[in-house]
């Protein structure tokens, strides 16, 4: 049986995944603030469900996800969905922050964590849930935008990391467009895929132990056109 945890399993994405991965013979840690949640999950199946509730960014993320691990009996995958971000026009000081504390500075922790495992272990599969919104940057919400290049930079960095050790240890950066959860904010959403869906393409992914995967699909043709639009023009977008 293998092994996985899912950083933020108590709503959208990560609660999906975590049914998705229980349904294919995975034990499951699971993560997330909302204990009731958890517990809702575990109810499911509470044989391969393990709970622990924690703020990714108040705890010392290290010393949950150690304990974590020894109650599942090991890790071959580690997905991180816990990531925050508000619509920001203001620039108010403290919706940055709390975005740079979960999407950068716990996203740091539990990355290289993680990474060490694997690479201690000589072997897994890292897969964290960044946004199309890491490829350029953003007016409205401007510290989510930047947290997400951070994210996107970071793998990449560690994709490297990992290649160097020539072991099996993979990373996946998921860049969703837009999912229907309490995380899509803002006026003028298109290609809204269902949390369900998303959750079996980001599963699909995971299979195939892809590099970058954009869900739903079709954003990728988003990302390429996000990537070539000339600076004087997306300046006044
Ligand atoms: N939905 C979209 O349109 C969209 C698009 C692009 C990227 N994404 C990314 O997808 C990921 C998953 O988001 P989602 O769409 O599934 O939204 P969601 O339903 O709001 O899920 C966010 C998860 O993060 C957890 N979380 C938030 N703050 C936390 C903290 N301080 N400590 C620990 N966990 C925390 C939440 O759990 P608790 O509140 O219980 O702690 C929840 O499980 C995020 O990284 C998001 O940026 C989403």
């Amino acid at each position: 049986m293998k092994r996985a945890i899912i950083i933020g399993a108590t709503s959208g994405i990560g609660n999906e995944l975590s049914k998705i991965l229980v349904e294919n013979e995975y034990k499951v840690g699971i993560t997330g603030r909302r204990k009731t949640e958890l517990d809702n999950l575990k109810e499911s199946n509470s044989k391969n469900f393990s709970i622990s509730s924690f703020d990714c960014t108040t705890e010392n993320n290290s010393e949950k996800l150690t304990e974590l691990v020894n109650e599942i009996g090991g890790l071959d995958l580690l997905i991180l969905s816990s990531g925050t971000g508000d619509l920001n026009e203001k620039l108010e000081f403290d919706i940055e922050n709390s975005t740079n504390k979960l999407n950068v500075i716990a996203f740091t922790e539990i990355v290289d964590w993680t990474f060490n495992y694997f690479e201690k272990q000589g072997k897994g599969h890292l897969i964290a849930i960044s946004s199309i919104a890491g490829i350029r940057g953003s007016r409205i919400a401007p510290a989510y935008n930047a947290s997400k290049a951070y994210q996107i930079n970071y793998l990449e960095g560690l994709r490297q990391k990992a290649t160097k050790t020539k072991k099996p240890i993979y990373i996946t950066d998921i860049r969703p467009g837009f999912v229907d959860t309490d995380m899509a904010k803002g006026e003028g959403q298109f290609w809204v895929a269902t949390k369900e869906k998303a959750a079996k393409q980001i599963f699909g992914f995971i299979k195939k132990k892809k590099t970058v995967g954009y869900v739903s699909k079709r954003w990728r043709l988003i990302a390429i056109l996000l990537k070539v639009i000339p600076n004087g023009i997306y300046k006044r977008i």
